[in-house]
Parts: structure tokens; C-alpha cells; sequence
């Protein structure tokens, strides 16, 4: 099946009932040509969360990750706002910072081209002499940044829709978890082997709580309980959910 055939399938799923779906083709999976389509039509134009903003509390606070293959700075100005700014010196391409930290500027490592917090190309040694050399052209990209509720937000395309927006009707559901107010205590980095879509796929469903949390969080949250009320108006987020079993508590199940 090619890629206009496999995308003529995946339509067809558009306009099923909950209760008429299969999981989706194989070749959604493996496709490499679907991929790249989902990379420019999805991930290319989507807000991608980066991370949260305590990370980043003060002023020259940063750190550096990878959206696509653009890698990139999310760092705090000392003007108190985030920025993602490409983390590419303009000069040789070098990057000018990895991991995280604090600083007052981004030095380049190679020829010591220095950017401030904004991007800005600050200083370029001995450029004088050069007739080609224009300072103002020589700033480190920037890309959209906004925040949700405590977490950072990247988006490639320019002209995407404000955050705000796609999060307006996921706002009304969480209003009471205070999740601005909450602060990050653990995490653990994990790479998947697999297609992106068995990870999202993987997180809209309760019904693996019946095999592999059976005897975790299958004890509070059953599979059997599982209900889809529905659909958010937009179809911005998964909309399963599934009901607590208080009995686990007279089982001894450890919450
Ligand atoms: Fe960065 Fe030359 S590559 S200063």
C-alpha cells in the first residue's frame, strides 16, 4: 500500500463510531514517506512541550533540547521572559551550549562569537575587518515559546494558532489539579523503539490496565471501568476515561 492509499484508510477512521474501530493499518506504523508527512504536517506545525518553567527560574537560566532535528535553547532573559532560540552559532555552526546551566551570555566555543539572552550577537572578535560582516543578520534564530500551565511550549511554525487556544477547552477539565502550582519532584528519560503513534495510542487507554498493571494501578483503575464520554468540541486531547474501584482498599492494595 502506498502513502496515498494508506492515507485514504486512515480517513475512512475519521468518521467511525468508538464502538466500529480496529487499530490502525501496519503500515501506519512503518510507513517512512507517512512519516515524514506526519513530521511536516504535525510535528512541524504543533506546540511541543519542552519542559516545565520552574526549571528555568531565574534570568540565564537554560537548557538545551531537540525538536525534530533543530536543536535548540530554551532559556529565561533577564527580562523574566522564555525564549527558544536555535542553539547554532551563525558564524560556523557550532552550537553554543548543551545541557543546562546559568550564564550571562552564550559564548561559542570556536571563534568566542557571543550572544546575549535574546540572541542577540553581542560580540565577534576581529570582524571589523571584514567588509561582508553585518552584526544585526547574525542573530541566533528564535521560535515560538508560550506557556500552559507551568509548561513550557515550542512551536517550529510561526504562524501557528496561539497556545492559549488549543488549550482552551482541556483548560476547563484540570482546573482543579492547581498544576501551575505544582513542582517537579522526579523524571526519568525513556526512548521508545517504536513508532510515535503506539506511544500516543499507548496513553489513550485503559484497557492494558487488565494484563500489564493488573497488579498496580489496574487495582484502583479496572479496565472494566473504562467508559468514553464525550468527545472534546475541538478533539485537541484523548477523552477515555475510567472509574475508580474503591474496593482495593478493603483488598489491601497498596495506593
Ligand atoms: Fe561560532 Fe565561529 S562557529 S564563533
Amino acid at each position: 500500500m502506498n502513502v496515498s492509499a494508506l492515507l485514504v484508510v486512515i480517513e475512512e477512521y475519521l468518521n467511525l463510531e468508538d464502538d466500529d474501530c480496529l487499530s490502525l493499518p501496519p503500515q501506519a506504523y512503518l510507513d517512512e514517506e507517512l512519516y515524514q508527512l506526519e513530521i511536516e504536517k504535525i510535528f512541524r506545525r504543533e506546540w511541543l512541550c519542552v519542559g516545565r518553567a520552574e526549571h528555568i527560574p531565574n534570568p540565564g537560566d537554560y537548557f538545551c533540547t531537540k525538536l525534530m532535528d533543530d536543536p535548540i535553547i530554551v532559556v529565561r532573559g533577564n527580562d523574566g521572559e522564555v525564549r527558544a532560540l536555535s542553539s547554532i552559532c551563525r558564524h560556523r555552526y557550532m552550537p553554543v551550549a548543551d545541557g543546562e546551566g546559568q550564564v550571562e551570555r552564550f559564548v561559542c566555543p570556536y571563534h568566542s562569537w557571543a550572544y546575549d539572552l535574546t540572541g542577540q550577537l553581542i560580540a565577534a572578535p576581529y570582524m571589523k575587518g571584514s567588509k561582508r560582516f553585518v552584526r544585526d543578520v547574525c542573530q541566533l534564530p528564535s521560535y515560538r515559546c508560550e506557556s500552559w500551565a507551568g509548561f513550557l511550549f515550542v512551536n517550529l511554525d510561526e504562524n501557528a494558532r496561539p497556545l492559549f487556544e488549543k488549550m482552551r477547552v482541556l483548560d476547563q477539565h484540570v482546573v482543579n489539579y492547581r498544576i501551575s502550582d505544582q513542582v517537579e519532584i522526579m523524571s526519568y528519560k525513556q526512548r521508545w523503539n517504536g513508532n510515535w503513534k503506539l506511544s500516543a495510542e499507548n496513553s489513550m487507554e485503559y484497557y492494558h490496565h487488565v494484563g500489564l498493571h493488573r497488579h498496580t494501578v489496574g487495582g484502583q483503575m479496572p479496565a472494566k471501568l473504562t467508559y468514553v464520554p464525550q468527545p472534546p468540541s475541538d478533539l485537541s486531547f484523548t477523552h477515555e476515561r475510567c472509574g475508580m474501584d474503591r474496593s482495593y482498599e478493603q483488598r489491601g492494595h497498596a495506593f
